[in-house]
């Protein structure tokens, strides 16, 4: 079973010496309890593409971290080099060092309309590659008034996994992310996350995941912040977050990740 992680979408925010500045005040902020957080969970970033590399850079400057921070992608061009304008392919993901990639966000399949097809490709590519796929999935706020979430969400796994090789998996995440709850301030309860990782567990068993889903952990996101992170945090079967806005400052970021280690109460 991967250990549960904390994950930070930064979307299209910060700079070059923001993005710097975030690692020297992450590490500082964690410094006492690397050692817990080592063992206990993995923490990946995933900034514009082209602050990956200088933030790559910087965490190995730092070697005695340089285990601790982890660097992925928003997103991957199913293609391996071509004629792709503005995209970035999965050869020159891994050459800067990103060990992970998010699939499938729904600003992804809003703004730029990644399809169902799409979402299906990068899955496929980001797999084949080894790296470590973070697929959102999660209904908007109309489909779950009309409490239709549960075959939405479904469709949308069916879909993202049709034909998809899964024996090579080695560790994927599924994050749940109510459209509704995203940036909003309002992140979805337990009453409405719980059914929803039965539903996910429920797929990958039967869909056939590696040793009946042992490789895949389960992220909530949608609103996440310091406050709200240990209750999200005890609810069964949550292995952890993907957070947005919360993520973008050092000390929210580790204030979250305190507070599922059972620190700074
Ligand atoms: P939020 O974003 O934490 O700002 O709600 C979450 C996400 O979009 O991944």
């Amino acid at each position: 079973m991967p250990k549960p992680a904390l994950m930070g979408n930064w979307k299209m925010n910060s700079d070059l010496s923001s993005a710097v500045g975030f690692v020297e005040e992450f590490f500082k902020h964690i410094s006492g309890i690397e050692g817990k957080i080592r063992e206990l969970f993995d923490v990946v970033i995933f900034p514009q593409f082209p602050l990956i590399k200088p933030i790559v850079d910087s965490v190995e400057a730092g070697a005695r971290w340089s285990d601790l921070l982890r660097v992925g992608a928003q997103d991957i061009q199913p293609e391996d080099r071509g004629a792709f304008t503005g995209a970035v392919n999965g050869i020159c993901l891994k050459s800067v060092g990103v060990s992970s990639v998010i699939i499938g966000h729904s600003e992804r399949r809003w703004f730029f309309g990644d399809s169902d097809s799409l979402v299906n490709a990068k899955l496929s590519t980001t797999i084949n590659m080894n790296f470590e796929p973070v697929l959102c999935i999660g209904e908007p706020g109309e489909i779950r008034d009309k409490g239709e979430q549960d075959s939405f969400v479904l469709a949308q796994l069916e879909t993202a996994f049709d034909s998809v090789k899964l024996d090579s998996i080695s560790a994927i995440s599924l994050a749940y992310e109510p459209v509704w709850s995203i940036g909003t301030g309002r992140n979805a309860t337990e009453a409405e996350i719980a059914p929803m990782i039965e539903l996910i567990r429920g797929f990958a068993t039967k869909a056939g995941f590696p040793g009946g889903g042992a490789n895949l952990r389960i992220l909530y996101g949608g609103s996440v912040n310091p406050q709200n992170a240990s209750e999200l945090y005890s609810i069964d079967g949550v292995d952890g977050f993907l957070v947005g806005g919360a993520s973008l400052d050092a000390l929210s970021f580790s204030a979250i990740l305190d507070a599922m280690a059972g620190e700074g109460e």
